[in-house]
């Protein structure tokens, strides 16, 4: 695992591309199986985070909030070759993830999982998560945690 989840570190974001970037540096490097859990408001920049990540990874398609579908799957042109986007914001709970098979893709050596709104099924957080943390601080400045 890279250096950078080692231990926490947080990170001041002051526009949306710096918030973009960090995330298409952690795609670049992430492995199948990896699983990024994000929590953060709404707008505080979860899925611009994960349209870096996904760019990193060799996604070529845009990735937009998957808010009505829960979970959207990505293809991927990079080593990694899927990307599988969840959104929590309207799950009852937990069972209904594990009921779409969600443990079968965090367990992927071809898949990279990221969930937003993970505080929600924090039931399920695999034990290899990396739990990043997006706090507002003003309009355009966010602090970034990673866990
Ligand atoms: N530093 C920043 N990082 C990320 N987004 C930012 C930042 N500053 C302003 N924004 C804006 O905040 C919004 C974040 O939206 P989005 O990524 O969809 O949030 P979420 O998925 O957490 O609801 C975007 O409109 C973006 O332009
Ligand atoms: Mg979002």
């Amino acid at each position: 695992m890279s250096l950078i989840f080692k231990s926490m570190k947080t990170i001041i974001s002051k526009n949306e591309k710096d918030t973009f970037k960090l995330g298409l540096s952690w795609g670049k490097k992430s492995q199948g199986g990896d699983v990024f859990i994000l929590c953060g408001d709404l707008g505080a920049g979860k899925t611009k985070l994960l349209q870096g990540l996904a760019q990193g990874l060799g996604v070529k398609s845009r990735v937009n909030s998957p808010t009505f579908n829960i979970l959207k799957i990505y293809k991927s042109l990079g080593k990694v070759k899927y990307f599988c986007h969840i959104d929590a914001y309207r799950l009852q709970s937990e069972h209904d993830l594990i009921a779409l098979g969600i443990e079968e893709f965090f367990n992927s050596p071809e898949t990279v999982t990221a969930i937003e709104w993970g505080e929600k099924i924090k039931k399920i957080w695999p034990k290899n998560a990396k739990i990043i943390k997006i706090k507002h601080l003003s309009l355009n400045k966010r602090e970034i945690t990673i866990i």
